[in-house]
């Protein structure tokens, strides 16, 4: 069997040879939250034992195939909107990754195929996902952050995240963070770097919390600094940034979002003096009080 072989076509000719013996896993139950990042881990560890043709029988027993994912929407060609997939490797753990929106909570069933690229035999495995609204809404103030040292799948597993959020932490003061969304700066415009120098893609990492923003994050959008960002020169933070040096967090790329000052002038109608509440008449005024006018400059 043409094991060695890993490009594509050689690929694609084998699952069409072995199509019929691919094998499924369990259904796996999840659940997400609007306005919360959704993470699923797709172990390689975890497919690799159920492939049909065990690899007992192989020569190396500690052998350790490549194995890459397709995941989409059960019956679609692709995953819902709000949904990515992410592995580096073949070597490497898969994601599927993503913040629902509120138009999504339902119940969304995906599909997921391993292929080992060694054998070229597949796996099935179809998770539920559960998408449910916040019982607590969104988060009034967010905050997202571009990391330049870091790519997507390395924020992705719970540690990063923690530690990421330990340095929210100390320049935000606040009960709770929530992660909000993660994206690839590939996602957002920015450019595939140079396989130079171990430079990174970068990745964005929006947070959301109920307390006000400190003078921590506040300043890095204070006018002297908004003039220092269109010089390309990094803003000046008087608190200690905690971030760094793990984190290179772009302070020009800062976005605070109030969504509080955005609700109040958005969403909420404000009525003028002259709507009659429900059930009166309109009764015009005999006279008008007599009223003073200013002359205006100029005139
Ligand atoms: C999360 O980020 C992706 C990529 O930038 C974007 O398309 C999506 O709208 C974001 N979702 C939320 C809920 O912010
Ligand atoms: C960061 O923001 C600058 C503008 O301030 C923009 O030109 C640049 O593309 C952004 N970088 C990324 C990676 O999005």
């Amino acid at each position: 069997m043409a094991g060695q072989c890993l490009t594509g076509s050689c690929f694609l000719a084998g699952v069409i040879f072995i199509g019929g013996l691919s094998a499924s896993l369990p259904v796996l139950n999840l659940h997400a939250v609007v306005g919360v990042i959704f993470i699923h881990e797709l172990e390689r560890e975890d497919f690799k034992d159920t492939f049909p043709f065990s690899m007992d029988d192989h020569e190396e027993p500690s052998f350790d195939p490549p194995i890459t994912f397709h995941a989409n929407l059960l019956d679609h060609p692709d995953l819902p909107r709000w949904l990515r997939y992410i592995q580096r490797t073949p070597f490497d753990t898969g994601y599927l990754y993503g913040s629902a929106t509120s138009k999504d909570v339902g119940k969304q069933t995906i599909e997921v195929m391993a292929y080992n690229r060694y054998t070229f035999e597949t796996v099935r495995q179809t998770m539920e996902i559960r998408i449910s609204s916040s019982p607590e809404g969104e988060m009034p103030y967010q905050a997202d952050f571009l990391v330049k040292n870091w790519d997507v799948e390395e924020m992705l597993p719970k540690d990063a995240q923690e530690s990421f959020q330990e340095a929210v932490d100390s320049m935000w003061e606040q009960e709770g963070l929530t992660v909000i969304n993660i994206t690839s700066a590939l996602d957002r415009g920015g450019r595939v770097p140079l396989p130079i120098e171990n430079r990174k893609e970068g990745v964005y990492v929006k947070v959301g919390s109920k307390d006000p923003f400190t003078t921590c994050l506040t300043e890095a959008k204070s006018p002297d600094n908004l003039y220092r960002c269109r010089l390309e020169q990094q803003p000046i933070i008087t608190c200690y940034d905690s971030f760094s040096p793990r984190f290179q967090v772009d302070w020009c790329n800062l976005t605070l979002i109030d969504l509080t000052t955005i609700n109040a002038t958005e969403m909420v109608p404000v009525y003028g003096d002259g709507v009659l509440e429900e059930g009166t008449e309109f009764n015009p005024p005999d006279d008008a009080p007599d009223r003073m006018f200013f002359s205006t400059r100029g005139t």
